[in-house]
């Protein structure tokens, strides 16, 4: 039997689970979901990598431990997967005590085998990255990831011989072209180990951070949190005696975004290399979702998270999204507007009409009993099982090498080509004369066929629809149970199986303020478990003056108000700051407009354009919640608009 072993990058829990965590997690899962299909033996695992500085930090700032934190946060991890149907078989955590042991069995055997030395080193230090910066790689004396100021920092550690295996890797990946892959990314690996390779340093001084696994040879130094937190690929399987380990470790794939591309693709076949483990077989390697601001970031609340959109759009759809919108390997751009044109185009449209007209005319003609196939097939039948052979075809070809953007276009050309048949061959005609019955039954099995089909082959994208869909066609097996090589052929069906007609899989979706505000509402449920606080009692972090003095905070005189048509919250003002400005505002069921003209509020006014409703917004009024109550500030006595607040 064959086998598959996937694994997803265990993530940090100094942040909440958003859409980029979600869209590896996903592919990771579809991609095991279809190996399964294949008939393979499969180990799909995710989890949280939970060691080092930025961690001790984060939860400093919340006044917690750091295990307290880690539970937290890695629990809300946990949670999160079943919620977007996914599947995995096991989730790792690096305090994990299987996991600590594995990360000194490997150090201890590494360090006697003469691969690991004691040194001092100084250099530049970046705190978010948790590593010493070379000159060559800091740009104008900052770190090239987070653009913050580089710490010097002088400190007697240990270091991974990581340079000796430089000519090894560059020899391999020239030797299995298609082990980093898409081939981008293999060449910037064999681009930065054109430059010599320095050693890795892998140990953190314990009185500086005690948060982290102990070397085994210097109780005084924890672990380097990369080389702790790699292992884990290793320490799930039950290395090094368990037969998980001798079954996948020769077949293991990583899925990881661009970002952390240096430690998988260097850092992590040296440490293999030099424990005397194989190499891994592929490193998948995805692009960055973006907003339409630019990159996701917590501070300009431009995050998107998972369940908000999967509970406002459900839950197949977002992942349908994810998977056809990005191309594997480039940067891709998430907006809702996307996602609801996706929704009402290909899932509502083509694909619900094409299921929902198939069943009707099941069950009008044939009282919804799956007809023989009664007369030979004709051109048209052949052109559309043309395009159900490529769709199968395509499903295998692109799957394995993670081009789900591919798949899904072959799989939608033949849906699309479903629905032209019906308006083409017209059954509504052809059952209008009874000498044309048989054609009729080729026609309606012809179609339920492909639609059998269809349900195969999206079911590792959306398994529950899958699930309807089968269920509805009499097919009496669950998602993951299926076999592509008996289930995903011509002629599945049976003749005489009742089907159920049902409701329409993918109801289209309204777009507007309701949308938004269940968004908002799973917004601030999803931040308070997170904290484990009441939304409106979140700490906010301590920032500097020069910080503060970045907001633009003016006198504002309300000129102009009026409700925003079909919003309940919604109000759109024109405010004189010195200039006019139209910004929207969150104040309609708290302010009736007529009594916002005339009076002064304060305005954030260097806030970025946003749009509400389709309304531009260039700022933001300042108010108060109290209770149910919604209150402005305002200034203590006339002022001239535009007078700027200090
Ligand atoms: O780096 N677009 O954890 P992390 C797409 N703990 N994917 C994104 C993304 C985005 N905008 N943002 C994050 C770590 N990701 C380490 C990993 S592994 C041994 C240790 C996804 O929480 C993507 O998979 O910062 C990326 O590689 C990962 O989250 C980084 O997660």
């Amino acid at each position: 039997m064959n086998r598959f072993y996937i694994t997803t990058p265990i993530y940090y829990v100094n942040a909440e689970p958003h859409i980029g965590h979600a869209y590896t997690t996903i592919i990771a899962d579809v991609v095991n979901r279809y190996h399964k299909m294949m008939g393979s033996k499969t180990f799909f695992l995710t989890g949280t990598d939970e060691h080092g500085d930025k961690i001790a930090q984060a939860a400093r700032a919340c006044g917690v431990t750091p295990k307290a934190y880690a539970d937290r946060v890695s629990g809300l991890f946990r949670q999160t997967w079943p919620k977007l149907g996914i599947e995995n078989d096991k989730f790792i955590r690096t305090t994990d005590p299987e996991h600590v042991r594995v990360v000194q069995y490997v150090l201890q055997k590494v360090y006697d085998a003469g691969e690991i030395y004691f040194s001092t080193y100084k250099g530049h230090y970046c705190v978010g990255c948790e590593r010493f910066y070379t000159d060559r790689e800091m740009v104008d004396g900052k770190c090239p990831d987070h653009d913050t100021p580089l710490v010097e920092r002088e400190e007697a550690n240990y270091f991974f011989r990581m340079s000796k295996y430089q000519d090894w890797l560059i020899d391999h990946l020239e030797k299995n072209p298609d082990c980093i892959r898409p081939e981008r990314y293999r060449n910037e690996v064999l681009a930065f180990l054109r430059e010599p390779l320095d050693d890795l340093c892998i140990s953190r001084p314990a009185e500086r951070l005690d948060w982290g696994i102990p070397l085994p040879f210097d109780s005084n130094y924890v672990t380097y949190v990369w080389f702790d937190a790699l292992l884990n690929y290793l320490s799930a399987l039950g290395y090094p005696e368990a037969e998980g380990y001798r079954e996948f470790w020769p077949v293991a794939q990583h899925v990881i975004a661009k970002d952390i591309l240096k430690p998988h693709g260097i850092y992590w076949p040296a440490m293999l290399k030099a424990a005397g483990v194989p190499m891994y077989q592929h490193l998948n390697v995805h692009g960055y979702w973006k907003t339409e601001e630019g990159k996701m970031s917590k501070s300009h609340g431009t995050v998107v998270r998972p369940l908000d959109m999967a509970s406002v759009y459900g839950t197949e759809a977002f992942r349908y999204f994810l998977l056809r919108e990005m191309v594997f390997g480039l940067d891709a751009n998430f907006s809702e507007q996307a996602l609801v044109q996706r929704i009402n185009a290909d899932l509502a449209n083509d694909l619900g009409n094409l299921f929902s007209r198939t069943l009707a005319m099941t069950e009008r003609y044939f009282e919804g009993k799956i007809p023989p196939f009664a007369s030979e097939a004709e051109a048209m039948d052949k052109e559309l099982l043309g395009k159900v052979d490529n769709a199968r075809a395509q499903f295998q070809e692109e799957i394995p090498k993670l081009g789900f953007h591919k798949a899904l276009m072959a799989l939608w050309e033949c849906i699309a080509e479903a629905n032209r048949y019906i308006d083409y061959v017209a059954p509504w005609s052809l059952a209008k004369d009874p000498t044309l019955l048989k054609r009729l039954q080729t026609v309606i099995r012809n179609l339920l066929e492909v639609n059998a089909i269809v349900a195969v082959l999206i079911a590792p994208f959306m398994p529950e629809t899958a699930s309807k869909m089968l269920t509805r066609l009499g097919i009496d097996k669950r998602p993951q149970d299926l076999r592509l090589s008996e289930d995903g052929c011509w002629a599945r069906l049976t003749e005489g199986t009742k089907v159920e007609k049902g409701q329409s899989l993918f109801p289209r979706v309204e777009t507007g303020d309701k949308n938004r505000e269940k968004v908002e509402k799973r917004e601030q449920t999803v931040k308070s478990v997170q904290d484990g606080k009441k939304p409106e009692e979140t700490k906010a972090p301590l920032i500097d003056i020069d910080l503060f003095r970045q907001v633009d905070l003016r006198v504002g005189l309300i000129k102009a108000a009026e409700k925003v048509p079909k919003s309940e919250k919604l109000v759109k003002l024109i405010v004189d700051i010195g200039e006019q400005r139209q910004i929207v505002a969150g104040i309609a069921k708290t302010h009736a407009p007529e009594d916002l003209v005339g009076k002064q509020v304060v305005i954030v006014a260097n806030l970025k354009p946003a749009k509400l409703m389709g309304i531009e917004s260039h700022g933001m009024v300042l108010a108060v919640r109290d209770a149910n109550d919604l209150k402005l500030i305002v200034p203590e006595a006339k002022t001239a608009p535009g007078g700027r607040i200090s």
